[in-house]
């Protein structure tokens, strides 16, 4: 089956004679077991609330089913997604390589958090080659962390060579794919372990809740995450986990309609004069742009556009002008967003040397005619703020 058969026809409701087209919100803290034989079939599948209902089980049978894993376990937002994975693999004394363009707080994590249980962390520059992640791997390293394309940079990562690096190595990769939704990238397919997404972006798609799946290539990594989530104690509401699914229903057409837009605006605010330079993984200046070409079947709403230097009052003025876009982190919602994103205060092997200052946009499913018209205005007040 194609991707939009199965976002239609993945975690349905199993047949009975007659049911709802989509799966319930089941809530539970207690499951309780008829007899004492559907206990122990029960402990198999579901039998504590915290582990999840037939509406957690019906969400992560629809992500499987796109990102092409063997199972998908999920997370209480994004990050924890992100943290959780790691977890699983790492214990005292490993040693993890991490994409200098991660998600912010993923670097933090392994900064901070991962440094106290003695797990030291390497940051590598997004676009190494599979040789240089060989030269980087060490014995005691145990993941390989990819973010392909970065959030904030648009870094297109050869996740295939880097997979086969890791592997050589035996560490196992684990890719953040939030960005392409898991439509237009397969991590699982190019070699990763472990593809996460946050699905509080694309995959619930209405910037009104906060979840992250897990799905995991093989046997091996998913009891590994099913363990590490297990013992962290993670759940994840079945309201959330409802409004995800309902989400994907729609999840080709709208990123689909993200795409589109995002080119739109791309070209549009190329011929600015007020930008120095646009980052979005099709434009060939973007670095990666050749594997995304071939590791990608599309791209989604989110770039970023480099200003030329302008002073804060121009900068405040612009976002002040703004009626359409809002000014707000997360994206992957309906609607369009736009913030100032600080790369240079972050990155530590890739020093970012832009001059102006970079803002990260996302193009929601409003009509580009209108955007561009907001964007006019915001042009036009920053433009008198300086003058
Ligand atoms: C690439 C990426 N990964 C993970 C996350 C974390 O997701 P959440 O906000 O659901 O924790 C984000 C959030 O912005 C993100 O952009």
């Amino acid at each position: 089956m194609k991707d939009d058969t199965k976002l239609i026809a993945a975690g349905r409701p199993h047949p009975r004679h007659a049911h709802p087209v989509n799966t319930p919100v089941e809530r539970a803290s207690t499951i309780l077991f008829p007899t004492y034989d559907d206990y122990l079939e029960g402990v198999k599948t579901i039998n504590y609330g915290r582990l999840g209902t037939s509406t957690h089980r019906a969400l992560e049978e629809a992500i499987t089913a796109l990102e092409g894993g063997f199972e998908t376990r999920l997370a209480p937002s994004g990050l924890q997604a992100c943290t959780a994975a790691i977890l699983s693999f790492v214990g005292a004394g490993d040693h993890v390589l991490m994409t200098d363009a991660a998600y912010d707080p993923t670097r933090k994590f392994c900064e901070n958090f991962l440094k106290r249980f003695n797990v030291d962390t390497t940051f590598y520059e997004p676009t190494a080659t599979g040789e240089e992640i060989s030269a980087l791997m060490r014995p005691n390293t145990k993941v390989v962390f990819v973010e392909s394309p970065g959030s904030l940079t648009f870094e297109v990562q050869d996740i295939k060579a880097i997979s086969a690096a890791a592997h050589e190595g035996g560490a196992v990769v684990i890719a953040d794919n939030t960005w392409s939704g898991g439509y237009f990238c397969k991590p699982i397919a190019l070699g990763a372990d472990v593809s996460i997404q946050a699905g509080t972006k694309y995959l619930a798609g209405h910037a009104d809740c906060l979840i992250g799946s897990i799905t995991s290539a093989n046997e091996q990594a998913a009891k590994k995450i099913y363990y590490g989530l297990l013992q962290l104690g993670s759940n994840v509401s079945a309201d959330d986990a409802y409004l995800t699914l309902r989400g994907m229903r729609t999840l080709g057409p709208r990123l689909r309609r993200h795409e589109e837009s995002a080119l739109d605006l791309v070209k549009w605010l190329s011929k600015r004069s007020e930008v120095a330079s646009v980052i979005h993984p099709a434009l060939k200046t973007c670095p990666g742009h050749t594997v995304w070409k071939q590791d990608f079947t599309g791209a989604s709403g989110l770039f970023a556009a480099v200003l030329k230097p302008v002073p804060l009052a121009g900068l405040k003025a612009f976002f002040n002008a703004l009626k359409l876009f809002g000014i707000g982190f997360s994206w992957g919602g309906f609607e369009s967003l736009c913030v100032e994103v600080r790369p240079e205060k972050y990155r530590t092997v890739t020093p970012w040397k832009a001059e102006g200052p970079v803002i990260r946009f996302h193009a929601g499913l409003e009509d580009t005619d209108d955007l561009k018209n907001d964007l006019v205005n915001a042009f036009t007040a920053m433009g008198q703020a300086v003058k």
